[in-house]
């Protein structure tokens, strides 16, 4: 009975002991994760986040960026004035989403603007670590003569696509290999830089030219 009674204590104590570790573990532990997380890179806001901020127009969209473009030619957003501006952020190792849209964009440029200039179409890269400035000169041609593609440090690229709410991430697929996740929206902005607004992607060129014939100056 004696051992019993000692024993019975005993136990919960070690156990009340043991929980309180594991408890002391765990918050320190998560704390220091984070805390790592936070020194490698910033939060990012969520795909949904951004895709929110879009759909409701909860935040000015676009904005400054410098990049380099597909000839090796600094472009600054202050370039383009006077001109509307298709922005499009992709990658050139993208499987299926980025080719098929850039095809609808080079389309709907010949579809309101053949011959023009009305309209500059740009591609941004997500991926600047293979997506060089040569790399984009064998890439963009494939789509349209002037399509323009735009490279830059990862911060610039980071900054431009933080200004477009656009959402990225590097994701490993095995060994050295990786792809990238991103939102795929296309940007229309107006002759003075402005947002006018966005395409989904998988918009047929037919539905852009409808949306932006508008904007045309006229001829
Ligand atoms: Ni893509």
């Amino acid at each position: 009975m004696r051992a019993r009674r000692l024993s019975l204590p005993a136990t919960l104590w070690h156990l009340a002991l043991a929980l309180a570790f594991a408890l002391l573990f765990a918050v320190v532990g998560s704390g220091l994760l984070r805390a790592q997380d936070r020194v490698q890179e910033p939060a990012r806001r969520s795909a949904a986040e951004l895709m929110d901020v879009l759909m409701w127009n909860r935040e000015p969209v676009g904005g400054a960026f410098s990049l380099i473009d597909h000839t090796g030619k600094a472009r600054s957003d202050a370039d383009f004035r006077g001109q509307l501006m298709l922005v499009y952020f992709g990658f050139t190792y993208c499987p299926d989403i980025c080719p098929t849209d850039l095809q609808e964009i080079a389309r709907v440029v010949d579809l309101v603007d053949k011959d023009g200039d009305a309209i500059q179409p740009v591609f941004i890269t997500l991926d600047p670590e293979r997506d060089t400035s040569e790399h984009l000169a064998a890439y963009v041609p494939l789509f349209h003569p002037r399509l323009l593609g735009l490279s830059g440090s990862a911060a610039a690229i980071r900054q431009a696509a933080d200004a477009y709410r656009v959402f990225y991430e590097k994701v490993a697929t095995g060994g050295e290999d990786y792809t990238v996740d991103h939102s795929a929206f296309i940007y229309l902005m107006d002759r003075s830089g402005r947002y006018l607004g966005f395409f989904p992607p998988n918009t047929s060129a037919e539905r852009m030219a409808t949306i932006i014939r508008p904007h045309l100056p006229a001829r």
